[in-house]
């Protein structure tokens, strides 16, 4: 069954610094994707932390929120059918190493860490994230 969902991406700072961004986002548009919002920004490691709390308890937590304040971001409205599934499909597993063929952390992945991409698991968290960086519900 299809539902149209929004869901959130992050095109993070590895794939940022390397012009990945117009690569990453036509591939969300070949795949019927729709990018309803983008906004460029930086964030701060507080950001970072409050945006990652569900992995507070993670050893890799303050790595994690470093990272993500580390550089530029941009990150996109995507809006579709079952989006959250298909932007996850569309991403590849989380280390790249184990990313499928044509995913994008399989083309652009570095390491589990520098994955180019984050994509919301659910379509409750998507509403959370949206919410955290567009401030809309
Ligand atoms: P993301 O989809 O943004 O969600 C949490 C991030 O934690 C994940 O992508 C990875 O980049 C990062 N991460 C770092 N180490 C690990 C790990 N051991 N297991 C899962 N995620 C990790």
């Amino acid at each position: 069954m299809s539902s149209l969902e929004q869901t959130l991406s992050i095109i993070k700072p590895d794939a940022y610094e390397r012009n990945l961004s117009e690569k990453i986002k036509a591939i969300f548009i070949k795949n019927n994707l729709s990018i309803l919002k983008s906004k460029k920004l930086h964030i701060s490691k507080d950001e970072a932390a409050e945006f990652y709390k569900v992995h507070q308890s993670k050893p890799f937590y303050d790595q994690l929120c470093n990272y993500l304040s580390s550089g530029p971001i941009e990150v996109l409205i995507l809006e579709g059918d079952n989006a959250v599934s298909k932007n996850r499909e569309l991403m590849g597993a989380t280390d790249p190493k184990n990313a499928k063929d044509g995913t994008i952390r399989h083309l652009y992945g570095i390491s589990i860490d520098k994955n180019s991409v984050h994509g919301s698991d659910s379509v409750e968290n998507a509403k959370i994230e949206i919410n955290f960086f567009f401030k809309i519900s």
